[in-house]
């Protein structure tokens, strides 16, 4: 399990188990705070034997990892945002084939923070992931243009609770992502922002349905 970060990001990738077929890789992109290991062990509990890929946000805010500046909680510095998912396209494309995987079948898993750089990534690179899973996401911008999602997959989950993302957030951003064909499931959990074994259950009996590639191309 080598940590690198010689691709522009420091991160952590977990083969697929052997025998696995057609194996995903999961982009775990972790909350303030986190790091490349934090996600692995719901990446392994929401898809066993995928590939994993952890990833440390390189942004620090009073000594937390982030994947972008904010300017307070809840109020993003959206040129940052822009200019850190530009770096995240890169590092997939890079890490894509350093590690010879497809991102026809690469599946981002992302909460709060990460979650929201990865609806980001979506609104500004749909191609660059099958599928997300975005746990306690938020609007990270509202788009100029509403891109082309219909080769995509998303499950939202929602804190019905949630004191940090008001309700209305992951609405809007699952009406503008089915506005562009993609497939849209939210998800609400009866509590707050913190991640819940309800969560995890849905996501983990969503993800079978995702319809994924076999292999590049096909
Ligand atoms: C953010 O990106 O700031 C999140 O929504 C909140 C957090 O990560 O603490």
């Amino acid at each position: 399990m080598p940590l690198t970060d010689d691709l522009g990001l420091v991160h952590k990738f977990v083969p697929a188990k052997a025998g696995v077929p057609h194996p995903v890789t999961l982009l775990l992109l972790h909350g303030t705070g986190g790091d490349e290991n934090d996600l692995l062990p719901l990446g392994k509990e929401l898809w066993p034997g995928a590939a994993l890929l952890g990833l440390r946000g390189k942004v620090l805010e009073n000594g937390m990892p982030r994947f972008f500046r904010r300017i307070a909680e809840g109020v993003f510095d959206v040129e940052d945002l822009k200019f850190r998912t530009e770096e995240l396209a890169q590092f997939i494309k890079a890490a894509s084939e350093r590690y010879d995987f497809s991102m026809e079948r690469l599946i981002a898993v992302g909460y709060s923070n990460g979650a929201n750089i990865a609806a980001s990534l979506i609104l500004l690179h749909p191609h660059y992931l099958a599928a997300a899973v975005l746990f306690r996401v938020m609007m990270p911008f509202t788009p100029d243009i509403v891109r082309d999602f219909s080769n995509l997959s998303v499950f939202i989950g929602a804190g019905e609770r949630d004191p940090i993302v008001p309700r209305s957030q992951p609405e809007e951003l699952a009406g503008i992502f089915e506005s562009g064909g993609a497939k849209v499931t939210l998800f609400w959990h009866r509590g707050a922002h913190e991640l819940g074994a309800d969560d995890v259950d849905a996501a983990k009996k969503w993800l079978p349905e995702v319809k994924i590639r076999k292999r590049a191309g096909a």
